[in-house]
């Protein structure tokens, strides 16, 4: 099958032929809103109901096509109902929907295609069907290969919405999680390396990885039992606004972690499966993690995840049932599969890394241009933009992120609002002439909110 399938759906996006949101839009939101809660704030400011989609095409239920900036959530990486991914699912939704845990022939192949392209031994492995129950699964595991209890993560990580979970995040003020008893006991967060915003800086000003890390020798010392299981991170920041970690942040980590018999889990629910331009996002820095999850782009859209650990471990995980209602049905193996297999087969981490270098250019171009544009970050196809009140304090422009996120999208972008970063995870197929179509819609909403805010 040719990798440009998805083209022809593209022709003439975006095409916005009614006011956004359209009139079948409002009144289908309106009436789902009677019965459902808890919308993210994606979707209450920009409140449009969605009939298809193709490749980097979406298509609303009043017509109008925008083009996708955000891949669902991170997720449909390989397009929207790529043939081969849909082609595959169905097949098995004809055939075998579920069998429990019981091994089948494409979870056969499934298994030996992931030991296949995830680095070093991780090969031991666990599927499940949500990146919450990947990130438990791989707490669990952490605790039956060391049988230490205590872990620690990072200040603007996410890892999703289970106890565990939440326990290794941010919770937000008013936030159901916060009304307490709050983070599980055991639970430790520190702050990690932000290259724009440092908290350890050298004299000249430049972030100092050494500090962290010393940071951390310290905080292991004083402030856990000296039973941590593992260090839980985002190898980059996805919802904190595709913040990348310095160069010699992982490698010293890594180091640190082996000194103390500290186990290192690398959560690549976001950035695994191509995102950044490599099967693993850790494979840019040459760590292999010892415990990986994976899922979102994992199968393109259908929901199945991983969590790995090397096979220096596999007994351990034995300890730990991987049985779940959901985890590894046919269907799943059938999207994971596919989805690695066209990876492969159109190229997409050559893409991603050539594609992604243009993106940044064209972003620092931008940078250059524009007075609310502070920082320009990301690697491949996770890529951000951080908007200020003024380049020298830094101080964030939350106000301007939410109308540059409702203007972009009225003018036929569809994409992730993150207050004052703007993030971007376009399909990992999208070539040049789509990546400008993009950042010429943003650049054009930022002048105007520039305009708006007496910039220019
Ligand atoms: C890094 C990371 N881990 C875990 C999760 C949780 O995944 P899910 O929403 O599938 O439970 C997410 C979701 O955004 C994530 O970004």
């Amino acid at each position: 099958m040719s990798k440009d399938w998805w083209k022809e759906s593209a022709n003439g996006i975006p095409n916005i032929i009614t006011d956004l949101p359209g009139p079948k839009s409002i009144k289908m939101h309106a009436n789902a809103s009677k019965y459902i809660r808890g919308l993210s704030s994606q979707v209450k400011q920009f409140p449009v109901a969605f009939e298809k989609a193709k490749g980097i095409t979406m298509t609303d239920v009043d017509g109008n096509k925008y083009l996708d900036f955000s891949s669902g959530i991170y997720v449909t990486s390989l397009g929207h109902i790529h043939p081969k991914i849909s082609e595959a699912i169905s097949k098995w939704a004809n055939k075998l929907m579920n069998c429990h845990d019981f091994t089948t022939p494409v979870k056969e192949k499934l298994l030996e295609k992931m030991s296949d392209v995830l680095p070093g031994s991780l090969n031991s492995i666990q599927l499940y069907s949500d990146g919450s129950s990947a990130v438990e699964a791989g707490i669990r595991a952490a605790r039956a290969i060391g049988n230490h209890h205590e872990f620690i993560s990072c200040f603007r990580d996410f890892h999703g919405k289970s106890m565990a979970a939440v326990s290794m995040a941010q919770m937000v003020r008013g936030d159901v999680f916060s009304y307490g008893p709050t983070r599980a006991p055991g639970f430790y967060m520190v702050p990690r390396p932000d290259p724009y915003r440092p908290l350890f800086k050298k004299d000249d000003g430049s972030i100092d990885t050494d500090a962290y890390i010393s940071f951390y020798k310290e905080f292991i010392r004083e402030s856990t039992v000296g039973n941590v299981a593992a260090f839980v991170l985002e190898p980059a920041q996805g919802w904190g606004g595709s913040i990348f970690p310095p160069d010699d942040y992982f490698p010293k980590l890594k180091k640190l972690c082996d000194e103390h018999g500290i186990l290192l889990f690398a959560d690549e629910v976001l950035t695994g499966m191509g995102r950044t331009g490599e099967w693993l996002c850790m494979n840019h820095w040459d760590v292999t993690p010892d415990i990986v999850t994976l899922g979102k782009s994992f199968g393109n859209g259908f929901p199945v995840t991983a969590m790995v650990v090397k096979d220096e471990y596999a007994e351990a995980l034995d300890k730990i049932s991987a049985s779940s209602s959901y985890g590894g049905n046919p269907m799943a193996c059938a999207a994971a599969l596919a989805s690695i297999e066209v990876i492969e087969e159109e190229q997409i981490l050559e893409n991603v890394q050539s594609v992604g270098a243009y993106f940044i250019k064209r972003m620092n171009k931008m940078k250059e241009d524009h007075p609310i544009i502070g920082d320009v970050k990301g690697k491949g196809f996770l890529l951000g933009m951080e908007l200020v009140k003024d380049k020298t304090t830094k101080e964030p422009f939350d106000e301007a992120g939410k109308l540059v996120y409702q203007k972009a999208f009225s003018k036929g972008l569809a994409w992730i609002p993150a207050g004052h970063i703007l993030r971007m995870s376009p399909p990992l197929i999208m070539d040049e002439k789509y990546a400008d179509l993009g950042l010429d819609i943003i650049e054009e909403s930022i002048a105007e909110v520039e305009k708006e805010f007496g910039y220019k």
